[in-house]
């Protein structure tokens, strides 16, 4: 039985805060920013938002849009990091606020979880949910996977430059509109590390910068050779593996979605993976007659993660070789054909953790479509990394139907007019010290109330719809 994803809605908070407003701030360049990290606003959500109103506006987007009723939802998972309770579960929050909208009970019906691995969670709960699909268990219903997270890093932190806010809401089902899981190819690779994690009751995580983006690139790399021994093994893709044959698992994915905590870890990502697939193939040795330069080995045999950061020599030569690959002409086609279009949203958005990967799916869709490209029958591969630290690839097929619904996708529509906040003002929200009723903008879909500080319902939270 097939199943993928029908439909996304995507919420993101009106409110920003600009790349050359943060560089000012904090004293820094805001070209490294705008072309360092391709970062240009990044989502700030405001003092009445928290990540279950986030997820529930995303919902409420996607059930109307598609004229949905709670009895056509079977299961609504929620995927977060971001998580402010340490037992009941967002997506019980985000039945409470659709029932607002849909009437007292009329979500009963509909189980589910919050599921937790860092931003890879959500790939999970996609996962577990088709296979729900897959083995009859919907009986004609569809599952609301919904990724929603606020990127929220210390102030003053390297991480500060990465934050942003939002949620995709994901309708899945068995005769998906715009695509379809490859079966049998779904494939993670799995680590106990601390490149990037949030000890109970602290808000803000601890970040090892430049250890968590070299683990994601390693991760990735061995969640692509499972996904790739897969896709051999199972026939869904075929390697030309004649004599002087030129042919990689890359060439067989017509469009990569990458984990996007900031724009450029996407083209850093494919940098990598190109490295790691083209270079046993005949082509590589015109890659590396254009960029004019070998590809640099760590002086360090032991090729841990620390020996090569602590590496001065090997990263600085390994720089310059990865700024002169995606120089090359090779590389330039690959990253516009096959990525290009999934960053654009993530730089006018900024890290949506969980999300980042699906915001990155919906860009492609969106400004592929835009751009007049043919997507039916095209696979896309998923490149999903979580610290602590998981990876997961898979891939789907695009569907004939596809441009119907891509059609009404505009994402600055659908995000709404925009505030620009001034530095005064985000520092205000990101150290909390405005309340729910101090909110920079009015109430708009739903919103945090407030929440309980009595001693017997400490933490309680209460939502309202404001229209
Ligand atoms: N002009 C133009 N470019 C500049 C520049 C300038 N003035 N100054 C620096 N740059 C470039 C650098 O060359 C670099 O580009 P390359 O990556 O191509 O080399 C880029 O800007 C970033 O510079 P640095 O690497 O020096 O930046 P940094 O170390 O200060 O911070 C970061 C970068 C480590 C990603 C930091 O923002 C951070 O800690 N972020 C949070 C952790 C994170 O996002 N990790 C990613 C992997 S983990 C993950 O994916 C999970 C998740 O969602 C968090």
């Amino acid at each position: 039985m097939a199943a993928g994803i029908d439909d996304i809605a995507v919420y993101v908070p009106r409110l920003y805060l600009d790349a050359d407003d943060f560089a000012r701030l904090r004293g820094v360049d805001a070209t490294k920013l705008r072309r360092g990290l391709g970062v240009h606003q990044m989502a700030i959500a405001d003092s009445n938002q928290d990540p279950a109103c986030l997820a529930a506006n995303a919902c409420l987007r996607i059930m109307r849009k598609n004229g949905l009723e709670p009895s056509d939802v079977g299961r609504l998972y929620v995927a977060t990091e971001s998580s402010f309770d340490e037992s009941k579960a967002m997506n019980a929050y985000v039945v409470g606020m659709l029932e607002q909208a849909y009437g007292s009970g009329a979500f009963e019906h509909c189980g589910g979880v919050e599921t937790k691995f860092a931003c890879v969670s959500g790939s999970y709960a996609l996962y577990d949910n088709a296979n729900w699909i897959r083995a009859g268990e919907a009986e004609g219903q569809g599952a609301l996977v919904v990724v929603s997270d606020i990127a929220k890093y210390d102030m003053g932190s390297s991480g500060e430059m990465t934050q942003g806010a939002g949620a995709v809401a994901m309708l899945l089902n068995d005769r998906p509109r715009l695509l379809a899981f490859d079966p049998r190819v779904a494939a993670t690779s799995i680590r106990d590390e601390y490149d990037f994690y949030r000890p109970f009751g602290k808000e803000t995580p601890i970040v090892h910068g430049q250890y968590s983006n070299l683990l994601y690139l390693i991760q990735v790399r061995k969640a692509l050779e499972a996904y790739k021994k897969k896709a051999l093994a199972s026939g869904l893709i075929r390697l030309d593996a004649g004599p002087g044959a030129d042919d990689s698992i890359l060439d067989h994915i017509d469009h990569l979605n990458m984990h996007l905590p900031y724009s450029n870890m996407g083209r850093k990502a494919l940098a990598y993976l190109v490295r790691h697939e083209w270079r046993g193939l005949p082509r590589w040795k015109k890659v590396i007659e254009e960029a004019g330069m070998d590809e640099p080995e760590p002086n360090d045999p032991r090729g841990t993660i620390e020996s090569v950061l602590a590496d001065g020599d090997f990263m600085r030569k390994d720089h310059e070789f990865q700024r002169r690959l995606t120089a090359t002409s090779r590389f330039r086609e690959v990253y516009e054909s096959k990525l290009a279009s999934s960053l654009i949203a993530s730089s006018m958005v900024g890290n949506l953790y969980t999300a980042s990967l699906y915001l990155g799916f919906r860009s492609t869709l969106e400004f592929e479509h835009a751009k007049g490209a043919d997507l039916a029958g095209r696979r896309f591969g998923f490149g999903s990394y979580g610290s602590g630290s998981s990876a997961m690839v898979f891939s789907g097929v695009i569907q004939e139907e596809y441009a119907e619904t891509v059609n009404r996708m505009k994402l600055e529509e659908e995000i709404g007019p925009r505030t620009r906040l001034s530095v005064e003002q985000y520092v205000q929200i990101h150290e909390n010290r405005l309340s729910p009723e101090q909110a920079v903008l009015p109430p708009k879909e739903f919103v945090l109330v407030g929440v309980d500080s009595s001693p017997e319902s400490r933490g309680e939270r209460r939502y309202s719809y404001g229209g």
